[in-house]
């Protein structure tokens, strides 16, 4: 059976530089290469279930320049309804700074485009979300969009997975709208206004709703009811870990209806999958991959 996921979220172009090392403030370094290709966490997650065959429709926004040209055939491609991705055409796209050193990065995201996202565009985005098996929301849009996302599942009764990332505080009472939660630690740290440094267990049950927590190369915890669970990483390969939680939460809302332990574990693969290759959604697994890297 298909899947169907709406994803309402950001639309980037990834401006990507693999350097030797991360510069000090004030450093000039020498880069080792550097590549142009498709980001945002709405799109990321869009195109990760996609090729793990959802099919999904996506609600953004794309500036009406070059960048949102390409990311618009680009996500068009992969299959996605692009029936309510606007293109303004007095701003411009989305983009992130991305360097990458040792498998790791630092990002700098410029809204553009993605700040337009607006509550009216979510409810006449009403059908396709009320379509949809779960719906898929981010932090890289306009808070108002993503409290009119969350209000808008609860009214029709779709589950819709909040990924608070990049972390910024919330209301809690939005908080209790998501049926899951699916942050890292310093992002649930966030959320609930608490120390980072507090053990994850103790904020894991101080959330509000069942949290999925990610913890990169050591896999995911999950709690529903009762204790929380682990569920360990993948051994891979890290080149780039840009797109990795991505990747996840796809899965993860791919998979939910096989219950929360077995989509949990799909999606640590599908991520560490997705970590194997440098850009967000080069490294995206389609289902026979994961199948295969599972079977293994
Ligand atoms: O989650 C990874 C994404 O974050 C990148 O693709 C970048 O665009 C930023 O939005």
């Amino acid at each position: 059976m298909v899947r169907r996921i709406a994803v309402v979220g950001s639309i980037n172009m990834d401006l990507v530089t693999q350097a030797p090392h991360f510069p000090q403030p004030g450093e000039t370094l020498l880069g080792e290469g550097f590549v142009t290709v498709p980001g945002g966490k709405g799109a990321n997650q869009a195109v990760a279930a996609a090729r793990l065959g959802a099919e999904v429709a996506l609600v953004g926004a794309l500036g009406r320049d070059a960048f949102g040209d390409l990311l618009h055939a680009g996500l068009r491609r992969e299959g996605i309804n692009l029936d309510h991705v606007q293109r303004p055409d007095d701003t411009t796209s989305g983009t992130a700074s991305i360097t990458v050193a040792g498998g790791e990065n630092q990002i700098i995201v410029v809204p553009a485009a993605n700040a337009r996202v607006t509550p009216a565009q979510v409810e006449s985005a009403r059908g396709a979300l009320a379509g949809a098996d779960v719906v898929l929301v981010q932090m890289e849009i306009p808070l108002e969009a993503i409290e009119a996302t969350l209000r808008l599942g609860r009214r029709l009764g779709v589950p819709v997975i909040l990924n608070p990332a990049p972390a910024r505080p919330l209301p809690a009472e939005w908080l209790g709208l998501a049926r899951y939660l699916t942050p890292n630690q310093h992002e649930l740290a966030t959320l609930l206004g608490a120390d980072p440094a507090e053990d994850f267990q103790v904020l894991l049950r101080r959330a509000p709703v069942p949290v999925v927590l990610t913890r990169g190369h050591e896999g995911a915890w999950y709690q529903e009811q009762g204790e929380p669970v682990h569920q360990h990483a993948f051994d891979v390969e890290v080149a780039d870990s840009t797109g990795a939680g991505d990747t996840f939460n796809a899965a993860l809302a791919v998979f939910l209806h096989e219950g929360l332990p077995t989509a949990v574990r799909k999606a640590c693969a599908a991520a560490a999958l997705a970590v194997t290759r440098l850009g967000a959604q080069q490294g995206m697994p389609r289902a026979q991959e994961l199948d295969a890297f599972l079977a293994r």
